[in-house]
């Protein structure tokens, strides 16, 4: 009984969040999940410059981040979700 509820429920936590683990993890659930589904973000590949912009864009759509807190997400989504220029 236990265990099934265990389950199910680490089950729904990794449905809810499909981002990888590392280092800026956190920061980025906690910064881009607030006003849309993380899958918003995880959706697309983008190139560094255009998670620049995308990040830049969510600023100003409101989100919390000081200028090195962006530098982490941005290194975290190159990493994950990046795509190279010009492809
Ligand atoms: C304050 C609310 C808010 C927060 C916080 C937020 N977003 Fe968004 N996001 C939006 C809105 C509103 C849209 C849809 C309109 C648009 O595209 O600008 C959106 C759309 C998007 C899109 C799809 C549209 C596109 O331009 O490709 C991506 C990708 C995205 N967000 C990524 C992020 C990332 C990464 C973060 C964390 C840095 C984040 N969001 C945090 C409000 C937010």
């Amino acid at each position: 009984m236990g265990g099934i509820a265990l389950a199910a429920s680490s089950l729904a936590a990794q449905a809810a969040d499909p981002f990888p683990q590392a280092p800026e993890h956190d920061l980025v659930v906690r910064v881009c999940s607030g006003c849309h589904v993380p899958e918003m973000v995880t959706a697309k590949r983008h190139t560094a410059e255009e998670w620049d912009d995308i990040i830049a864009k969510m600023v100003d759509h409101g989100a919390q981040a000081t200028d090195a807190q962006q530098e982490q997400i941005l290194a975290y989504l190159v990493r994950f979700y990046g795509k190279p220029a010009g492809s």
